[in-house]
């Protein structure tokens, strides 16, 4: 029985099959994943999450239990739920993704969305049930006394439905996104955002990556639940039960990314994209193709400053990886068609025989974005809300002399902001006079700002945090 288990929708590996029915592994992507795998092996921690895809619906069947690491898999504790894909696709696409992370985003189009049907009830049901099915495997795999760390917005419910199943369990939630003020938080149907608070309060420690976001949360129980907080000793008290409240920020463990990214396929990347883009300079972008990422303002804002600043043509180059991401979302797919859209439009303005004045790529390489990070002058983070953004974290650490653009509503501006240039994302034309100010930045002055942004970043590697989450239970 386990003594420590982490349960996430997406796991640390992810496979795909090829035709002819050979499984590939591969790592997972985003920001829960990329903090927290290495640490969570090393640990012994087992990790609970869902077959995301037939790839991992194929490993799964093959290995007794779901337990892949039993099944030859060098994933450390891995138990993969097969969840029928139905359920797990209104539960992942329908409510998590279009739901409540729109809601945290604040990524509606008011006028048009959201609405709330009988169609909805569908899938707020098969919620439950995903979550519920987190909660029975959680609940067979815990030791008595066991700590369970419930990870992000998939999982809401989990924390009270285990507590039910399994009362001598300590229970931890943790949100890695912002949560919404209380106005936008109840255009949520009543019942479905009380069960969500609800859910999560089941938890004996509820965590968030900075004070804003846990601030909100207390703000969503107070006002829609009525329930009392104390905001001194950050807790919540509802139906006689004591929720306490976590500020834990994630940063990166500094000398495991340049373990990675001193490997000679990250050179070799390096190699090419030196012959790319010769001796200019390069302002950075690396994001999945995610609509709170905010990457068509941050386009346009390259294009102002373009305009405003005819010297640096061909002197600069503009390098956006946005990988694909929830592809199974309509807004997803034509967000990625109005970036490249957008990426063309620029280089049809301004492209010359000899300079190529931006260079997209959508396809996701772990190894050519660590190339990328180390060659950076200028890296542009710019998210409309972002829980963390660990790229804000990991490119200061890699680069040695990167000027960092960051958007004020990312949660990494509170640790990062001092010595970043901060802006306001819907703000274009203050992006691209940023832009400018980072490529102009006198050296002395980039490389201290760079080494406050790395210690910063460092400062919170994942292993402190999960020891702060373990801590929280004990
Ligand atoms: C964010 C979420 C994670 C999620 C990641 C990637 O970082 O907080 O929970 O795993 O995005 O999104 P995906 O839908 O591909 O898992």
């Amino acid at each position: 029985m386990n003594s420590v288990l982490l349960a996430s929708n997406r796991g640390p590996v992810s496979f795909t099959v090829s035709d002819d029915g050979e499984l590939t592994m591969r790592r997972g992507g985003g920001g829960l994943v990329s903090g927290l795998s290495g640490i969570a092996r090393k640990d012994g921690v087992l990790w609970v999450c869902a077959a995301l895809s037939d790839g991992d619906r194929n490993a799964v069947r093959l290995a007794a239990g779901g337990r892949l690491d039993h099944a030859g898999y060098d994933t450390g504790p891995l138990r993969m739920l097969d969840i029928a894909p139905a359920t797990f696709h209104r539960a992942y696409n329908a409510v998590a993704n279009s739901t409540l992370w729109f809601v945290n985003h604040l990524l509606y189009d008011i006028p048009n969305s959201p609405s709330f049907g009988t169609r909805f009830a569908r899938e707020w049901e098969s919620y439950r049930d995903y979550n519920g099915a987190f909660a029975m495997a959680l609940a067979e795999e815990a030791g008595h006394g066991a700590r369970v760390m419930v990870q992000d917005y998939h999982l809401t419910l989990t924390p009270a439905l285990l507590r039910a199943e399994r009362p001598d369990l300590r229970i931890a939630h943790f949100s890695h996104t912002p949560w919404a003020p209380p106005e936008y938080f109840s255009l949520l149907p009543d019942d479905v955002a009380g069960e969500v608070l609800e859910g999560i309060l089941g938890a004996d420690h509820a965590g968030f990556l900075t004070d804003r976001w846990a601030q909100a949360f207390m703000d969503c129980c107070e006002r829609l639940l009525g329930a009392e907080t104390d905001r001194v000793a950050r807790t919540i008290t509802y139906q006689g039960r004591t929720t306490r409240i976590g500020v834990h920020s994630l940063g990166v463990d500094g000398a495991e990314l340049w373990e990675r990214a001193r490997e000679p396929d990250v050179e070799s990347h390096m190699a090419v994209l030196r012959e790319q883009v010769g001796e200019r300079r390069l302002i950075v972008r690396i994001d999945r193709t995610e609509l709170s990422k905010n990457i068509v303002r941050g386009l346009n804002a390259y294009r102002e400053f373009l305009a405003a600043h005819p010297e640096w043509h061909g002197r600069v180059v503009h390098l956006v990886f946005a990988y694909p991401s929830r592809h199974d979302l309509p807004e997803y797919r034509e967000y990625t068609a109005s970036v490249q859209r957008c990426a063309k439009e620029i280089e049809d303005e301004y492209a010359t025989e000899d300079w190529e004045p931006l260079i997209l790529n959508v396809e996701d390489d772990y190894a050519r974005s660590l190339a990328a990070y180390r060659m950076a002058d200028v890296l542009l983070v710019n998210p409309v809300r972002d829980g963390m953004n660990l790229v804000a974290k990991e490119g200061p650490v890699l680069s040695p002399r990167c000027a960092l653009v960051l958007s004020r509503e990312a949660g990494a501006a509170a640790e990062l902001g001092e010595h970043a240039l901060l802006v306001n994302p819907y703000d274009i034309s203050g992006t691209a006079a940023a832009l400018h100010t980072a490529l102009v930045m006198p050296e002395d002055e980039r490389r201290s700002r760079r080494d406050e942004l790395a210690a910063a970043a460092t400062a919170l590697p994942p292993r402190k945090w999960l020891a702060a989450q373990l801590d929280a239970l004990a």
